[in-house]
């Protein structure tokens, strides 16, 4: 464990933290001394991200949770605020990439899995979070959106779509809870280097890359490091806003 235990006695749920950046932020939490929930629904692979934190002389419990499903959620939230007595910290992380087809292709199923992933299940976990947050004294929340929260991509009509609502989402709750000593932030990853890309074939991962001026992915690393700094008290007067780690992609 390293030395910097800023997060000492306080309790994080994260979801989607079975692989990607969830598994890397939930980590690091642990690291910092936060008890951590990794919620998934890979239940396995959330087993293994907590055995591993708790290996590593970490504070972790796993949950599996499904965010499609609101009661599914509330359990989830519930299980965190009761095991570790709090909940200060949340960062609802969970999401697919869902099907790529032009707008006018696109099927309806994959639209409604998209959108019940990436933007009701951010809604779920805000809806059920935010009363035990203030139960718990305020703390701070992490919505992962993306760059396609501001821009379109030719093929993720769903996934854009609901990616700008996680944004509307989340400056609506940081207004509501300002007051209350609750922020709430969006972190917006250009592509990443997880299992989320892993579809697609070289020519592929090459057309992402060359869609980023420093000329390469980003890590999980990278997102969980500004993850973290929106989560703690560093960023006190930091609120509602849209924070890019992208390697320049929104600036061209
Ligand atoms: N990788 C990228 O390029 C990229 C870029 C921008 C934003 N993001 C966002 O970052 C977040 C994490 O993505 P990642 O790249 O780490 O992907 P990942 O596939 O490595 O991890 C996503 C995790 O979410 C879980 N998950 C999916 N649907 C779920 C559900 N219904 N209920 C519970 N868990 C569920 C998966 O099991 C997986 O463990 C996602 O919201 C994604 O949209 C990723």
């Amino acid at each position: 464990m390293t030395s910097t235990q800023e997060f000492a006695r306080k309790t994080a749920l994260v979801t989607g933290a079975a692989s990607g950046i969830g598994l890397e932020v939930a980590r690091r939490l642990a690291e910092a001394g936060a008890a951590v929930v990794v919620a998934d629904y890979n239940e396995q692979g959330a087993k293994e991200t907590a055995e591993a934190i708790v290996a590593a002389g970490g504070k972790a419990e796993a949950v599996r949770v499904d965010v499609t499903d609101p009661e599914s959620v509330r359990a989830a939230v519930d299980f965190t605020f009761q095991k570790f007595g709090g909940l200060h910290l949340a960062v609802n992380n969970a999401g697919i990439a869902g099907a790529s087809a032009p707008t006018g292709e696109y099927g309806i199923e994959d639209w409604q899995r998209v959108i019940d992933t990436n933007l009701n299940g951010v809604f779920y976990s805000l809806r059920y979070e935010l009363p035990l947050i203030l139960a718990s004294g305020g703390g701070s929340v992490v919505n992962m959106s993306s760059i396609l929260g501001t821009n379109g991509f030719a093929g993720s009509p769903a996934y854009s779509a609901a990616k700008h609502a996680v944004v509307g989402l989340t400056k609506t709750a940081a207004v509501e809870y300002a007051s209350r000593g609750i922020r709430v932030n969006a972190v917006a990853p250009g592509f990443i280097d997880t299992p989320l890309l892993s579809g697609g074939d070289q020519e592929k991962r090459d057309y992402l890359v060359s869609l980023h001026p420093q000329g390469r992915l980003g890590t999980a690393e990278e997102v969980a490091e500004l993850t973290l700094f929106l989560l703690s008290d560093r960023a006190s007067f930091v609120n509602g806003s849209y924070h890019l780690v992208d390697g320049g992609y929104a600036a061209r």
